[in-house]
């Protein structure tokens, strides 16, 4: 497995590859990898010939007051785990190599950023769709792999593929979760022990969600409500937002209903931000 620093590192490491026609699968990750990162590697081991992931903490995906400093890292380990997965490179960039020091082009989806998680994160899914056009240009890669966890991050990856034309097929990969159906993330390790033990109330909503609404027809304002107040009761949970909305464009919801909806859970356990999601079906 080659692992490059630098981008003209990673551009000799798959000329060959290129030049065979192969498929290249890209698993952009931000490091200290679970299962969940594993299971975008395996789909991508599943549909391409070749796997390329990157590992960088994207500094620009970060507000001033958020977790840049404190997110979890172990390069050796998950380098270790790649190799395992048969990983044929890993692009592990500074944030130097990255981002040119005079950097001013952005990449942002102008509506879709803005809302739900954006509304909470402003400038979050710039940061997100910028260093993902970047890795997309860096890498071109023919397939690219993403966690359906991250639900609206993943809606504005496909809207910024569509936009500018860029020729990658997005691959949306289920939500890999633990034993009690918390589902797994890099930032699960900071909860204290209480927080973890009350942390898998999001699935249990959603569970209910899920199983009611096919029994006894509800309007979006009545799941919204119910999905809150059973959140609401585990211990040290702050509800951030619970949105019911479109599963396809993510559009506001009201009253009855009668297509495929997605409900959205940002939630904080002390100063650990949970999401989940569940797309749910009447
Ligand atoms: O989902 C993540 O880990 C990050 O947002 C991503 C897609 C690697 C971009 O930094």
């Amino acid at each position: 497995m080659d692992i490059c620093t630098t981008k003209a590192q990673l551009r000799d490491a798959l000329t060959s590859i290129r030049a065979k026609d192969a498929t290249l699968g890209l698993v952009p990750t931000m490091g200290y990898l679970h299962d969940g990162h594993l299971a975008l590697v395996r789909e991508a081991r599943a549909t391409c010939d070749h796997v390329v992931a990157t590992i960088f903490v994207n500094p620009t995906q970060f507000g001033p007051t958020e977790d840049l400093a404190t997110y979890p890292r172990n390069e050796a380990r998950d380098l270790a785990l790649l190799k395992a997965e048969g990983v044929a490179a890993v692009f592990v960039p500074s944030p130097e190599e990255m981002y040119h020091p005079d950097a001013e082009t952005i990449v942002d989806t102008t509506h879709l950023s803005e809302i739900l998680i954006g509304a909470l994160r402003p400038g979050h899914f710039r940061g997100v769709a910028t260093v993902v056009c970047k890795l997309f240009n860096i890498v071109q890669p023919t397939h690219a792999f993403f966690g359906r966890k991250d639900y609206q991050q993943l809606a504005v990856i496909r809207t910024m593929v569509r936009d500018l034309d860029i020729p990658v097929a997005v691959v949306g990969v289920p939500t890999q979760r633990d034993h009690d159906g918390l589902a797994l993330s890099s930032r699960n390790v900071r909860l204290t022990p209480e927080h973890r033990a009350a942390a898998p109330a999001l699935a249990a909503a959603l569970n209910w969600a899920e199983t009611t609404l096919p029994r006894q027809p509800m309007t979006a304002e009545e799941v919204q409500t119910a999905v809150t107040t059973q959140i609401s009761s585990a211990h040290g949970a702050q509800v951030q937002s619970v949105d019911v909305r479109d599963a396809e464009t993510l559009a506001a919801l009201s009253g009855p209903i009668i297509t495929p909806a997605v409900i959205l859970l940002a939630v904080r356990f002390g100063d650990v931000l949970l999401i989940d999601q569940r797309v749910i079906t009447p």
